[in-house]
């Protein structure tokens, strides 16, 4: 763990499977962390607690994305605990399956309102704190090159994702930030696992030729990367780690 807590990273959904990995790998790398949240406070305050204990600094923070007051909260209450937002990763969201053709509306605006709109909101206070030299990475998905049925609105939602990237990446001409957003195939998390059969779980495996399925490990090292010192040249990028599962 390194010692110089001068930069502060908050990392949205870290009580979840990959968001946990990369808040504790950000800390690793020296970052002070804002282990965002929302329902799991118990999983978030054993991340703050891991990251405390091995020498880091972090805190939990509990906010619903889709909500433009706890979007704005999150980030005063980082402002006020650790001085200054440099990196955000926007990786908080949600996967509920239902086929176009059932026309659950339910689901189609649950999904758009924590994958797209918490996006959205999150993006729009790392434009107005994130400080020069900064990074902000949202998560979007590698099934959008898949086209699965039953992933409609979950396809939608990080289709726009990857548009709102580009868009700010641009707006953000002269601030010297990089906008990108990172792509996972499957990843063994609950997101992913919850509902499938051993056989469908098989079938994912199978579905990159490295033949097996994604770690959070894996989608923490991309994203340390870009947060780094080394990844300032990639800017606007949509960043496939998937294993080959699509490109
Ligand atoms: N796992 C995969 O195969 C995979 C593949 C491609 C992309 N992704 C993307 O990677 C990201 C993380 O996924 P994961 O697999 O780690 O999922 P996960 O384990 O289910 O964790 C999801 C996280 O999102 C938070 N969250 C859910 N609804 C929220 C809301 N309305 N407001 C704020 N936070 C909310 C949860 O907070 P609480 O638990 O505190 O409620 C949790 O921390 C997601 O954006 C997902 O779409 C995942």
């Amino acid at each position: 763990m390194k010692t110089s807590l001068t930069k502060s990273a908050i990392v949205t959904g870290a009580s979840g499977g990959i968001g946990r990995v990369v808040a504790k790998r950000l800390a690793s790398d020296g970052f002070a962390i804002t282990v965002h949240y929302a329902g799991n406070p118990g999983k978030a305050e054993a991340v703050v607690a891991e990251i405390n204990n091995a020498g880091g600094k972090a805190v939990a923070v509990q906010a619903d994305v889709a909500k433009s007051a706890d979007v704005e909260r999150l980030f005063e209450e980082t402002l006020k605990n650790l001085g200054s937002v440099d990196v955000v990763v926007n990786n908080a969201g949600i996967m509920p399956l239902s086929p176009i053709s059932k026309g659950d509306v339910e689901v189609f605006d649950r999904v758009v309102n924590t994958n797209l709109r918490g996006t959205f909101l999150v993006l729009a206070q790392a434009a107005q704190h994130v400080a020069s030299g900064g990074r902000i990475v949202a998560l979007s998905s590698s099934v959008l090159a898949k086209s699965f049925p039953t992933y409609g609105a979950y396809i939608a939602s990080k289709a726009g994702v990857e548009g709102l990237v580009h868009v700010l990446a641009n707006e953000l001409r002269g601030r010297n930030i990089t906008v990108n957003a990172v792509a996972p195939g499957p990843v063994a998390t609950e997101l992913f696992l919850r509902g499938k059969s051993e056989e469908q779980l098989a079938e994912f495996t199978k579905m990159n030729p490295l033949e097996r399925l994604g770690q959070p490990e894996d989608i923490a090292n991309v994203i340390s990367f870009l947060a780094g010192p080394e990844g300032g040249w990639v800017n606007s990028q949509v960043i496939r780690a998937n294993g080959g599962f699509a490109y």
